[in-house]
């Protein structure tokens, strides 16, 4: 059946910790209960949105229609050899759990993406990655629902279209499926990815899988504000792709930013270190503020509202436009 509440408090399921409510909040646990709630009819007409866990969302007011929210908690082995195995997830899994589960079988290839907040679904829409790990580097396929018609349709890897935080979802089949469930193809076989910045450093010799992601873990939190006890939603910028004259020119006047190669002609910068150029890290804008230990991070200091951390977030980004003649633009969706 599935759960209906109306005129639901949205609080919990942002990290933002904005107060809102939406008019209806479905959540389901099973990939059937959405389908029949689909065929009803209920969302004939309505404005909807999907959460995961509401960990890159920005509210900016209360949602007049339905949030949809997956509780689908499985995880199951659906191949496997001696070298690989995979394995299915619901969409509504922890993203963290299942690094945990990952870790704790032996499986390798997440532990890099350890403490991500978010939900299984989402990592196949948001193509989440850290330390130089993407989770497009490890989905085999996605299983969806079609939003209108209710029929189920399994997507190849091949047709997420997956870039750096881009994914078919997000472009022209935005707001078309619900995806229910996420393969991911993980290593028997010991090996990391241990190339990224200076993550070497962090790690002892030969390192166990355990302490790869204790590392990880580690380093996020030193970094990174806990949403728990300080509402954020992780970078709020994406780090923009430049050209390569651009960078040459920037490095002229700036000889320590540092670029990571993207194709023959473009290289990724981060927007941290040209926000911090701009003198924010640390800057307080009525509730909101730029994170001190990690500027690519606004943060609910004292009950910000949406138009605080709106206008502190454009400020940064004409800043930083006014400086580097580069347009940041934020991850975080404006909803
Ligand atoms: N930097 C600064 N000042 C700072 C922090 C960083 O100048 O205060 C510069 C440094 O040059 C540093 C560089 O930024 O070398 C990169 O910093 P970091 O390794 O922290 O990564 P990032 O590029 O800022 C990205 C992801 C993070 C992910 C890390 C690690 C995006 C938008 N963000 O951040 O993802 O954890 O790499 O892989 O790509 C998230 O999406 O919510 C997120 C936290």
């Amino acid at each position: 059946m599935g759960k209906i509440l109306k005129n639901y408090p949205l609080l919990k399921h942002n990290t933002f910790h904005i107060d809102i409510n939406c008019d209806i909040f479905f959540d389901y646990d099973t990939e059937a209960e959405l389908v029949e709630y689909i065929k009803s009819g209920q969302l004939i007409g309505v404005k909807f949105l999907h959460i995961g866990s509401g960990s890159n969302l920005l509210f900016t007011g209360d949602f007049e229609g339905t949030i949809l929210h997956s509780s689908i908690d499985y995880i199951k082995i659906k191949e496997e050899s001696s070298d690989d195995i995979i394995i299915e997830v619901g969409s509504g899994v922890n993203w963290d759990d299942l690094c945990a589960y990952c870790v704790k079988n032996n499986y390798y290839g997440m532990e890099n993406l350890s403490f991500i907040p978010g939900v299984a679904g989402a990592s196949a829409i948001q193509n989440i990655g850290a330390y130089g790990v993407e989770a497009a580097d490890l989905i085999t396929t996605v299983n969806a629902v079609d939003v209108e018609t209710g029929s189920t349709r399994v997507f190849r890897n091949e047709e997420c279209c997956y870039g750096y935080r881009e994914s078919v979802f997000k472009k022209e089949l935005k707001n078309k499926y619900f995806i229910t469930s996420v393969c991911y193809r993980l290593s028997k076989i010991s090996g990391f990815n241990l190339r990224y910045g200076n993550l070497k450093n962090s790690l002892p010799e030969n390192p166990t899988l355990a302490q790869v992601r204790e590392t990880i873990i580690r380093i996020r939190e030193e970094k990174l504000p806990n949403p728990a006890v300080i509402g954020n939603a992780g970078s709020f910028f994406m780090n923009p792709v430049i050209s390569k004259v651009m960078y040459e020119d920037i490095l002229t006047r700036y000889d320590d930013i540092p670029c990571y190669r993207v194709d023959e002609n473009n290289v990724k910068v981060p927007a941290a270190y040209l926000i911090e150029k701009c003198g924010w890290k640390g800057a307080k804008h009525k509730g909101a503020g730029v994170y001190e230990k990690q500027p690519l991070v606004i943060v609910n200091n004292d009950n910000a509202t949406a138009e605080d951390i709106i206008e502190l977030a454009d400020n940064i980004v004409n800043s930083v436009y006014d400086k580097f003649n580069i347009r940041i633009k934020p991850e975080v969706n404006y909803i």
